[in-house]
């Protein structure tokens, strides 16, 4: 892609979650560390099929996924987070109600004794970027608005100090301008040399923002390339992409 070192790397995997149903074929795709690659595809296309994959919630049929190098498949999703691997998913992970400061920090429990020190800073570092949070850091983080419990889920990954983040459907029923605020943070996050693999429904902001976007059609890679190959017309190549008629 870039010449940045590759984090993951998955080639020719299947999956699906039944036996003789695939719903991702014979998938390639990368994710280099500085990088933001971009996967877009229609509802159902297999997009977060994919996340649950690498994060070993569904075992590939057949391929490999190899992280840093190394084969990650069979990895339990509990052990991800000391591989350096945290995932913002499209529906909530937090707890609704333990409290904003709980949730930042219980992925935290049980971590090595080096973390602590860094993870102060980072959370002083978090309160400042999200002062919302700071204010209600004793409230359930169920009483938090939409929005405010997104910037949880980032603060959350900030803290975790990851080295590669799958974030899945950021936006997704966010106002324009929180959406916007959540691009940032991903583009922060890029940033401060983590590799992103990025989904979200606002294909242009995603072709905007990404290295490398790949879309994803009835679970296949059917596309690949650079924001200068989406140039021109994106609406029209998205739709020849999708094969839908226009
Ligand atoms: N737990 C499950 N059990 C069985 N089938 C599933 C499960 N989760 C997803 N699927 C099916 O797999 C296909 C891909 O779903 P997936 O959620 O990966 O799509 P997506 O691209 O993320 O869509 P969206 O844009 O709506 O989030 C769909 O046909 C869906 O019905
Ligand atoms: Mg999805």
């Amino acid at each position: 892609m870039s010449g940045a070192p590759t984090l993951l790397e998955l080639r020719g995997v299947t999956a699906g979650y039944a036996q003789d149903i695939d719903v991702l074929r014979d998938i390639d795709l990368r994710v280099e560390a500085g990088r933001i690659t971009g996967l877009i595809g229609l509802n159902g296309a297999g997009k977060s099929t994919i996340i649950k994959t690498i994060c070993g919630f569904l075992p590939p049929k057949t391929g490999t996924i190899a992280y840093e190098g190394k084969d990650i498949c069979g990895i339990a999703p509990h052990r991800l987070i000391d591989l350096g691997i945290c995932c913002i998913p499209q529906e909530s992970s937090l707890f609704p109600y333990l409290s904003v400061q709980d949730n930042l920090t219980l992925p935290l429990l049980g971590r090595p004794k080096q973390f602590a020190d860094k993870t102060r800073t980072r959370l002083q570092e978090v309160f400042e970027l999200f002062p919302a949070l700071h204010e209600k850091r004793s409230q359930p983080a169920g009483s938090l608005s939409g929005g405010q419990q997104k910037q949880v889920e980032f603060a959350k990954a900030w803290l975790q100090q990851p080295r590669l983040c799958l974030i899945d459907e950021p936006s997704i029923g966010l106002s324009p301008k929180v959406s916007e605020e959540v691009f940032v943070w991903i583009e922060k996050f890029a940033q401060a040399a983590m590799g992103i693999l990025l989904i979200d429904h606002n294909v242009r902001r995603v072709v905007r923002m990404s290295d490398r976007i790949c879309v994803l059609s009835l679970g296949r890679i059917t596309a690949d390339g650079t924001p200068a190959d989406f140039e021109g017309d994106l609406h029209r190549q998205v739709q020849e992409w999708l094969g839908l008629d226009f």
